[in-house]
């Protein structure tokens, strides 16, 4: 059964739609940038921010900044690469006017960009509104007032319209440090080659390295509260964390499920999930609110799902694609029902995938200009890159 509410359109446009969405997630992806793990500056730092500042004692704090629209697990690895250079990250999250003046319109306005990137168990402060370019005084407030000590490159090749290198500042200040740029979500992989080609670079590295390196590995500690709640969370997007977040505070230990690519397909029809099951679970595993994952969750919760895992409260959102369980024959939720232990939360955000896909289509003309020349830089890294050893 269908409830997805593409479910009566044409073929064509549920095609065109998980394509476009594909494609576009991609796009925006590109994680982080180039060559070069703490790349080492010759060049003589400027006058202003040279002067060889005082061995400041405590934590080492590093910035990076980007646009962070249509968050995934590209963006998460660039993060968690970030904070392993410092003790703490500080993240700008570039505004929706920036964005549009560099790029196109954002598909993620910066209310939810802020929500996601919070989210993000690597962040520990996040500014919004930060400039696209970072421009000398606000690089001076990050050194001076965020006490910032490096700033890291998180994006793709940062080139301004007028092809400018957006970091050129702080490499001249000998304050820059760049990151191995995350392998694996590249729009231009994603055109051509196709999801299901396998031609995608992800394959590269193994999902499951990733897993192990996004996994808090801590399992709930005695007496714990453990509260379930399952789903495909596909696009990951912030009604996803907001849900999260109300059902972490229930209880000790957030335990989510996510349903596998088939149990999704079979319930919300052929064109979905857009991501897959490895690229959802990082994108669960990479949230604070989450304390472990079951990849692959069964469509039921049974008892002894509920035994196997200790689970004492079952949630479920008011805001959801499959809130039609209730009038299904089976539903899913029939045996935490019975026992007393589910919950039905209320929604803090009207936003389900549905309404990610349905954006994207309607800004369809913008992200593909905006798509062509990504992938024509993407296109300049490949050409130009080189070994870098990375974690
Ligand atoms: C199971 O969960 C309850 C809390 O609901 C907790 O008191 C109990 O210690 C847990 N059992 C085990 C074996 O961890």
């Amino acid at each position: 059964m269908v409830v997805s509410e593409a479910g009566g359109r044409s073929e064509s446009i549920l095609q065109t739609s998980r394509y476009l969405a594909t494609w576009i997630i991609g796009g925006v992806a590109l994680g982080v940038s180039v060559a070069g793990f703490c790349l080492a500056y010759s060049e003589r730092p400027l006058a202003i921010w040279g002067m060889r500042r005082k061995k400041k004692k405590g934590p080492v704090r590093v910035y990076m900044d980007g646009c962070f629209d249509m968050m995934h697990y590209g963006h998460c690895n660039a993060l968690r690469q970030a904070r392993a250079l410092g003790d703490q990250l500080v993240v700008g999250v570039v505004s929706d006017a920036e964005i549009t003046a560099n790029k196109g319109p954002p598909v993620t306005p910066l209310h939810e960009r802020m929500i996601m990137v919070s989210a993000v168990k690597w962040v520990d402060e996040v500014i919004p509104d930060a400039p696209y370019a970072i421009t000398e005084d606000f690089m001076k407030k990050l050194f001076d007032e965020y006490n910032i000590d490096y700033i890291i490159h998180g994006d793709d090749p940062c080139l301004l319209p007028d092809g400018t290198d957006a970091y050129a500042l702080a490499k001249k200040a000998g304050r820059y440090k760049q990151i191995k740029r995350t392998e694996g979500v590249s729009s231009t992989d994603i055109v051509d080659g196709g999801s299901s080609s396998g031609t995608r670079v992800s394959h590269f590295l193994p999902t499951s390295r990733r897993i192990v390196q996004f996994s808090n590995g801590k399992g709930p500690g005695q007496d714990a509260r453990i509260v379930y709640i399952d789903g495909a969370f596909d696009l990951f997007h912030a009604g996803h964390v907001e849900i999260l977040r109300l059902a972490r505070g229930l209880g000790d230990f957030l335990l989510v499920g996510i349903h596998t690519d088939q149990t999704v397909s079979a319930n919300r029809g052929a064109h979905r999930p857009i991501m897959n099951l490895h690229e959802r679970s990082l994108s669960v595993l990479a949230c604070r609110y989450v304390d472990e994952v079951i990849i692959g969750a069964p469509w039921e919760v049974s008892k002894d799902m509920v035994t196997t895992f200790n689970i004492s409260l079952v949630v479920h959102g008011t805001i959801a694609e499959d809130s039609d369980f209730q009038k299904e024959k089976r539903n899913p939720y029939d045996v935490p029902s019975s026992m007393g232990i589910l919950k039905l939360l209320e929604s803090p955000l009207d936003i389900t995938t549905s309404t990610i896909i349905r954006r994207i289509v309607s800004n369809h003309e913008a992200y593909q200009k905006r798509n062509e020349r990504k992938a024509e830089s993407e296109r300049r890294y490949y050409e130009d890159k080189s070994f870098v050893s990375g974690d």
